[in-house]
């Protein structure tokens, strides 16, 4: 069975500055980031139904980026956190009741179709997955005044990227426990699955697979989309 799609896309993307409004609408090469996002998600044959959360703000903004007009492809209005919005889309699935669910940020649009398959392929009957790299760089804990406190081995650890897969029941489940529980401040879906006890399993990212954060990185965005020739 294909796996359906939350993308998030509610954010109001301050830190990239310049007030230039939400980043996922920003182009990058001739079309929207969240254009190249939603391309990257139809066009792969294990993926259904895809819902995207956006910001009541920008339908206008959405309509006019994504004229891939899809019927596989509805909105739902998104919410005050990223995690609001992933359960507001899991809520718009509830219905169809897919057995997997990917959750997927807008702005990565550089999800290869390797990456989306293998993520797919290793979400177990009662396990996530999740797609991370190994983190590069020699980390320091910051200490008082601005100086290094302690050296903090990289020795296992791992950046998370998305799409982070999940069956969708226990997704949606562990959603609603974490708002009950007034558990709002998780800042991805597998750090969800883990406090509901999920087993997540580490399936490897692509360092293409950026997120789109900062305005610099619009143009290192321009730069991967240019060597990718697509
Ligand atoms: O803000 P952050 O960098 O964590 O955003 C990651 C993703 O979550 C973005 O695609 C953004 O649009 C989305 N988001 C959302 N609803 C929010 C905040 C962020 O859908 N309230």
């Amino acid at each position: 069975s294909k796996a359906a799609v939350v993308i998030v896309a509610a954010g109001r993307g301050e830190r990239a500055g310049q007030g230039d409004g939400p980043k996922q609408y920003r182009r990058i090469g001739n079309r929207a980031i969240i254009a190249h996002t939603l391309e990257a998600f139809l066009a792969h044959p294990n993926v259904g139904h895809i819902v995207v959360a956006i910001h009541a703000d920008d339908h206008a903004l959405f309509h006019a980026a994504a004229s891939v007009h899809s019927d596989r492809v509805t909105t739902v209005i998104g919410g005050q956190t990223r995690q609001e919005s992933v359960r507001f889309g899991l809520l718009a699935l509830k219905d169809s009741a897919p057995d997997k669910v990917l959750i997927h940020d807008a702005v990565r649009p550089f999800a290869d179709p390797e990456l989306i398959g293998r993520t797919i392929e290793a979400i177990g009957e009662r396990s996530g997955a999740l797609a991370a790299v190994p983190v590069a760089d020699t980390l320091k804990r910051e200490a008082l005044g601005g100086f290094v406190g302690e050296t903090v081995s990289r020795a296992g650890l791992h950046a998370a990227q998305t799409p982070q897969g999940f069956p969708f029941a226990l997704i949606l489940a562990a959603h609603e426990q974490a708002y009950d529980s007034g558990r709002l401040d998780f800042t991805d879906d597998a750090a969800i699955a883990e406090w509901a006890r999920i087993p997540v399993r580490l399936v490897p990212g692509s360092p293409d697979n950026i997120k789109l954060t900062w305005a610099r990185d619009i143009s290192m965005a321009d730069q991967i989309l240019k060597g990718s020739s697509s």
